[in-house]
Parts: structure tokens; sequence; C-alpha cells
């Protein structure tokens, strides 16, 4: 059965709580489908762990179209949010309307993501009259790496958690059917998400959370650049593979792989017929 905004409402009225990771290419996500995760984030996290950059920033529309459509060829149970990229709904709600309208033509979203609270209401609300769902994002928001000094914690402050409290009623009111909380205080996002009709989806912001989400990478020990504080190992899948990497290029060089059953066969007599 597909996973969809009335999945995710309902899931958060039975008290059952949300699983989502971030995905990026057609085999993981069959596996994550596999798996029965609920929903597959196309993250403009993919500007880290998939092209190798220092932040999302530089992320453009057709980088999530061509991730987006490769992960939503493999979902046919898993909702799929596509993210927004930096500066492609900030700049006029027209523009923002056009490209979300893009991330589900193009890339075949199921719905799509972007960061901001009041500011970007008009945003939401346009997107969300047009037919498409929107998924906001509160707390730590990458694309905002350089305004907010860095990748820390946020709503530490009263005033910086009671902003928080604002502006995730005010995304709620414009229309989204679902928010990430990122890095903000365990007991803040237990609070917003009781205050809240939608469900929250967190990442470093507690187990109080409807949902939570991880970058898969992350969760595979498949990235070893850096490791936030919340991220849990379910698997140290990076070992392995250079171990299998490695084992590879032995067997190349020692001319032990490929053996006779790793090739393909032709009759002696069209051999001898060759000159
Ligand atoms: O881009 C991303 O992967 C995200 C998650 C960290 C929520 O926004």
């Amino acid at each position: 059965m597909k996973n969809t905004v009335a999945t995710f409402l309902k899931m958060k009225q039975q008290g059952e709580k949300i699983s989502m990771l971030t995905c990026y290419d057609y085999s993981t996500a069959k596996l994550e489908e596999e798996a029965g995760i609920n929903g597959i984030l196309v993250g403009d996290s993919l500007g880290n762990v998939m092209l190798g950059l220092p932040d999302t920033i530089s992320v453009t529309m057709e980088d999530m179209i061509t991730f987006g459509h490769a992960v939503a060829r493999a979902c046919h149970n898993t909702m799929v949010v596509i993210d927004m990229p930096f500066m492609s709904y900030q700049v006029s709600v027209e523009q923002a309307v056009m490209n979300a309208g893009r991330l589900m033509k193009e890339g075949r979203a199921n719905a799509v993501k972007l960061e901001g609270g009041a500011a970007v209401c008009p945003q939401i609300k346009a997107i969300t009259d047009a037919g498409i769902p929107v998924m906001a994002h509160l707390g730590l928001t990458p694309q905002s790496v350089n305004a907010l000094g860095g990748n820390r914690v946020q709503g530490k402050t009263e005033a910086g958690a009671q902003k928080l409290i604002e502006d995730a009623l005010a995304i709620q009111e414009a229309g989204a059917f679902a928010v990430v909380l990122e890095c903000i205080p365990a007991k803040l996002a237990d609070m917003i998400t009781k205050k809240l009709d939608i469900p929250t989806i967190g990442i470093g912001a507690g187990a109080g959370c409807d949902g939570q989400i991880l970058v898969y990478q992350d969760m595979l020990g498949l990235f070893s650049e850096y490791t936030p504080k919340f991220v849990k190992h379910f698997a140290e899948l990076g070992g392995a593979m250079k171990e299998a990497f490695q084992a590879y290029d032995r067997e190349v060089k020692a001319g032990s792989y490929p053996a006779p059953e790793h090739t393909f066969k032709i009759d002696d007599d069209v051999l001898e017929k060759l000159y």
C-alpha cells in the first residue's frame, strides 16, 4: 500500500512511529522499500554524500530531478519526498510553485520539502494550493548554514525556542503536511510534536518526534568525514565495502578473477575457421 500524506497523518493520530531515510539511487531505494521504510527523502544532502560538496548550497534543480527520478522508479509503496534546493523557492512564490511542479512532473515526487518557517509560509500555501504536498524543515536548516554560522543545535535559548514553536504553528497553518525538526533539544521537539496536528520527523531531535529520519550513508557507516552526535551506525558497511574492493584488487592482480565460471564459451570449430 502506497504511503501517502493521509498515511502519515493517520500514523501520528494512532501513535505509530514513522520511519524515513534519505536515498539518492534506484538500487538503494529498492532495498529501503523492501525493508518497509515509510518515506524516502531525496535530500539535498546529496550535495555532501553523493557529490562531495562541503554543503548543500550548490545543489541544483537538475541534480534533484536526476537523483529523485531514479529513486521514484523504485518506490511503489514508499512515499518519495524530494528536497527543493537552495534558491529554487526563496526568490518568489511563483518560482517556488514552478520548481515544486518540476520536482513532481520530472522527478516523480509524491511531495516536496523546503526549509524555513514563517518566512516561507506564502510559498508553502501556494505550493499546497497547487495540489503538491509540502514537508517543512525547521531547526538546523543546512541551506542557511552561512546565516546560522555553522551546523549548530538550534532553539536552546528562550527566544530561539519560542520562534521555533511559532514557526511550527505557522507552517502547519500554511498547509504543510509534516515537518522535519533537525538538531533541536529533545524536550523542545517533544513539546512541538504535542502542539502540532501534523507529524514531526526528527533528526537529532530525540525520541518524542512522530518519526525519525537519517542520511542512509550515516546510519550504514558509509560516510566517515564527520559523524553528528545523533547518528547511530546500524551497520558498518564502509569497512565491508573496502574489504571487498581490496579482495577484488588482489584477485585481478593475481589473475584469479575472472575464473572459468565467469567466462563465456565459443565452439572450437568456430575458432578454427578464424584467421
Ligand atoms: O537533505 C537532507 O538529507 C535532509 C535531512 C537531513 C532531513 O534535509
